[in-house]
């Protein structure tokens, strides 16, 4: 199995997974990145059986879109039974890295407000320790090179992702060589730096369950 074939085949599975859940108010959060945008055409085949979605992004809204799925504003939603999205890096905890594509705010929003998150990943995600896949932040513009002093004195070492802007105005410094022993407590300190607006560590909301797209199928992981 190739690597997209892997990606379609979670996509296809977290559509099954999820489809118990679905009724006329249900709402369903959707992630961002090239495994959600697989899962968003496979929820397209669904669309029938639930009420709305919420998009972590604009490119996610124009896709939710282009498929007549009606994209709502969180703050029209009171409850959010599953939020399902891709990760850049995960571990056995299921605490993840996000944020490759930029839209780690958003995303960590939707996660937050869902009762369930539904991780969806190829094997090549799969880390014993965080911190290889550069770790992004999203910082307030002013703020830039503060944050990113901050960050060298946790030992990181911060690089500006140039020519990018979120969906939100700001913009990302990828820390690499992070070494990630404790995600929650780095999680928690890298936010309290003054000018970030948040990271792409996902531990202190970390996934439900991950879906694991390998050469042999897919797995179901647990904590
Ligand atoms: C978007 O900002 C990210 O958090 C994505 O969820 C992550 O980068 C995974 O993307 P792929 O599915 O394209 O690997």
């Amino acid at each position: 199995m190739t690597q997209d074939e892997m990606k379609q085949a979670v996509a296809e599975a977290a559509v099954e997974r999820i489809r118990p859940l679905l009724n006329d108010d249900t709402v369903v959060g959707v992630g961002t990145g090239s495994t959600a945008n697989c899962f968003i055409d496979a929820l397209a085949g669904v669309k029938h059986l639930f009420a709305a979605a919420v998009a972590s992004s604009e490119a996610t809204a124009e896709r939710l879109r282009g498929h007549g799925i009606d994209v709502v504003d969180l703050n029209s939603v009171s409850e959010m039974a599953v939020y399902v999205d891709g990760a850049d890096e995960f571990d056995k905890h299921l605490h993840l890295v996000k944020g490759g594509g930029g839209a780690l705010t958003r995303e960590k929003i939707v996660a937050a407000v869902a009762k369930e998150f539904v991780c969806i990943v190829d094997s090549s995600k799969k880390v014993d320790l965080l911190g290889e896949f550069p770790l992004p932040v999203e910082v307030i513009p002013m703020a830039r090179s503060y944050v990113a002093r901050e960050l060298t004195k946790l030992g990181g070492m911060p690089v500006y992702r140039e020519g990018f802007v979120t969906d939100n105005g700001n913009v990302i410094l990828d820390v690499h060589d992070m070494e990630i022993l404790d995600p929650k407590g780095l999680e928690q300190q890298i936010n309290n730096i003054v000018g970030v607006v948040t990271n792409g560590l996902f531990a202190l909301r970390a996934a439900d369950v991950v879906l694991m797209g390998t050469p042999d199928g897919v797995e179901t992981l647990h904590d």
